[in-house]
């Protein structure tokens, strides 16, 4: 491979017309056109960013001093169904492409097909879920075989923006953080690298060709870094804020063990990290963050700032990590990451500080800022109850319920992300003991008769959930009949670690004395026809809920309910909120058009405030899902805030 580069950095000297970009190993630097080349890169993840704001936050990036880009291609979002392709809205991936290369920012793509990311699966399509035993990240054919078809696909749209087709493209990474992964199985990488380029492949298997730097990014250790390196592609280090010229030294010598000559690559500089639900948010402060960068730039070091701008886990999109013997968590909605470009796009000093740092380094003059984004706060908005998840299952249901013998997994159903009801009838023995131990992932409400909540369960390192239902204590005879209903909350898949195959919904028999309970019917909840129904019918629901039991009687019993709310822009300029959940539960929150604005769980923080950047003129619907109590409740009604600022639990 030295051989190979080093000729093509001769060429690049000879035909600095062309345009070229490789690595200059005797220099250790990169060569753009024959020209010695670094950059300070930024990472934003299009799939993380309204596709309206894209622009901004590449426009802010450029004003920080970056000169590129980087950002993963997230598979999931491009194949959400096997064979089904999205590249248009909010992944319109030649779109965001087209923007960086017209703002001049060259662009690094981490091509998968793993990612992490902290999103479900590490980016992952939980279709692939559906081949059991599959063998993700190895050489196993059925699932090199859809990478294989994904990448058809992909390739060909990437091809025309890499930087010698006359793209913005000049790096592509092949898997990611490969080294941590167990086993290591080197087949399978040189595979993908053969996949993608010429320099380990055969030529009609190629998509690419030569004139990108394809690069490995591992943790600076040395194991990792040699396990994940790949021959024929060059190998990059990462590591975050607050080490010192030393530290910096220290973790670059672990990049030479691979990566013996050429430019030091920092591919992951964290100004920050991210944040999981029951954990803190860490803001870390500029100066760490000033320390690092200087150090790496006076080694010559290129390096990418992951995040500049984090962005937000709409809808269900959150992975959850489940390390060691460390209880799963999942990641909050928000990827703001302490990142200098707040999640609403706001310039936080933070970003002032490390533009004026960079500007130090680089000389290279400022560029200004585009205008800030609009936000307001529309104030309290009145959440009204719309009845339970059982009052409305006609409307929740996603085409018909689906009926089976023994339970199904939401993958088996094809249902991916967040909830399904499952439901099924119980013997006519007096007491009945219910073992459903390490069977739900990852929430489990429980509830008998659709109307008494037994317990909620959530999912731990080991979770024994064993219970009796004595029919006496209800006034049940063996005569009357049963029925056990668990509402089955997905709260992201494991993004990161072995522990891939993460099966949601229930996932285990249950049994009931001993037996494995039969013939369940399996409902798979959406929220989309209920919104459109809110907006065009509301009454009509609002009827069937004053029917069963509209007050706060029965909003306490905790059963999973539907709150509506509204809020108009009436008389100001229209902008993006903030939706503060503090004293809610937990739950899913909805626009009018049923757009997932994400999970909140303010009860486990530290999270308290959904990022809202879907306001439009007039009236905004909004909708809460909410799994354990209402907020804000005075006397029979309950608010949320419509505020400025994002809040979280100190
Ligand atoms: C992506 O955006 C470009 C530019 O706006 C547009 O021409 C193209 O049709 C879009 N692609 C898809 C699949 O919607
Ligand atoms: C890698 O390929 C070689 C040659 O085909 C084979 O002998 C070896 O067992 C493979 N290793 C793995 C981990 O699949
Ligand atoms: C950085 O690059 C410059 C210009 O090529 C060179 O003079 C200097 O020695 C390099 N510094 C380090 C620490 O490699
Ligand atoms: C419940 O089921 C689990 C898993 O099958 C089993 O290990 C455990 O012993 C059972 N508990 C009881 C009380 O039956
Ligand atoms: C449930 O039990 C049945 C009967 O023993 C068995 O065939 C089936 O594989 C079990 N399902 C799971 C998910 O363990």
């Amino acid at each position: 491979m030295r051989l190979l580069l080093l000729f093509l950095c001769g060429a690049l000297t000879a035909a600095s017309a062309r345009r070229t970009f490789g690595i200059d190993y005797e220099n250790n630097c990169f060569l753009k056109d024959g020209q010695p080349y670094r950059y300070i890169s930024g990472t934003i993840h299009y799939f993380r960013v309204p596709a309206k704001y894209w622009e901004d936050r590449l426009l802010k990036m450029r004003a920080l001093g970056c000169n590129a880009v980087q950002t993963y291609i997230m598979w999931l979002w491009h194949e959400p169904i096997q064979g089904h392709y999205s590249f248009s809205g909010s992944v319109n991936i030649t779109r965001f492409l087209t923007i960086a290369n017209r703002l001049g920012l060259d662009v690094i793509l981490r091509i998968g097909p793993y990612s992490d990311a902290e999103q479900d699966m590490g980016g992952f399509p939980a279709w692939t879920l559906k081949e059991r035993g599959i063998q993700f990240r190895t050489s196993d054919p059925r699932y090199t075989q859809l990478v294989k078809t994904w990448w058809d696909k992909l390739l060909p749209m990437i091809k025309p923006f890499l930087y010698t087709n006359g793209g913005p493209v000049i790096m592509v990474q092949v898997e990611n953080e490969y080294g941590w992964w167990n086993p290591i199985d080197k087949n399978y990488t040189s595979w993908l690298l053969s996949v993608l380029s010429l320099f380990s492949g055969n030529l009609a298997q190629s998509h690419f060709g030569d004139g990108i730097v394809y690069f490995t990014t591992d943790p600076a250790q040395p194991a990792l870094v040699k396990g994940g390196h790949i021959e024929g592609a060059y190998a990059s280090v990462d590591f975050g804020s607050g080490l010192d010229e030393k530290a910096v030294g220290d973790s670059f010598k672990i990049q030479r063990i691979v990566s013996p000559r050429g430019p030091l690559i920092n591919s992951e500089f964290y100004p920050g990290w991210f944040t999981e639900w029951g954990e803190k948010y860490v803001y870390t402060p500029a100066s760490a963050v000033i320390k690092t960068m200087n150090a790496m730039y006076a080694l010559n070091a290129s390096f990418n700032i992951y995040l500049v701008h984090g962005g937000t886990n709409f809808g269900y999109a959150a992975g959850a990590e489940h390390i060691g013997d460390q209880p799963f968590h999942t990641v909050t909605t928000s990827y703001d990451w302490s990142a200098p470009i707040r999640e609403d796009g706001h310039t936080i000093g933070k970003f002032f500080e490390m533009q004026q740092a960079i500007h130090a380094l680089t000389g290279k003059p400022i560029r200004p800022l585009p205008p800030p984004i609009i936000r307001q706060a529309y104030g309290s908005i009145e959440m009204r109850y719309y009845g339970t998840v059982f009052d409305h299952l006609k409307e929740l249901t996603l085409d018909k319920p689906v009926h089976s013998r023994y339970p199904l997994t939401a993958e088996d159903v094809d249902h991916y992300y967040g909830f399904l009801l499952y439901e099924v009838k119980l013997p006519k023995d007096a007491k009945i003991t219910i073992n459903a131990t390490d069977a739900i992932n990852d929430r489990g409400d429980f509830f008998l008769n659709r109307r008494i909540k037994l317990l909620s369960t959530q999912r731990a390192q080991s979770q024994q959930t064993v219970f009796v239902i004595d029919r006496a204590h209800y006034d049940l005879d063996e005569n009357q009949p049963l029925l056990l209903s668990i509402l089955v909350e997905n709260q992201g898949r494991i993004c990161y670690t072995p522990r891939l195959s993460d099966y949601k919904g229930i996932v285990q028999n249950i049994t009931a004395n001993g037996k494995a309970l039969e013939k369940w019917t399996i409902y798979r909840i959406s929220f989309t026809d209920i919104i459109r129904k809110l907006e065009e019918a509301p009454e009509e629901l609002q009827l069937r809920v004053r029917e069963s039991e509209n007050d706060l009687t029965s909003m306490t019993k905790f059963i999973p309910s539907l709150f509506v709310g509204e809020f108009d822009t009436k008389g100001r300029t229209v902008g993006d909120t903030w939706i503060d959940t503090t004293d809610w539960g937990k739950g899913q929150m909805f626009t009018g058009k049923a757009f997932g604005l994400g999970r909140y769980w303010p009860s486990k923080g530290p999270q308290l405030t959904l990022y809202h950047p879907m306001v439009q003129a007039g009236k905004n619907q909004l909708v809460f899902f909410e799994l354990d109590k209402p907020g804000n409740c005075f006397g029979k009604k309950c608010y949320a805030q419509s505020v400025l600022n994002p809040l979280w639990i100190q």
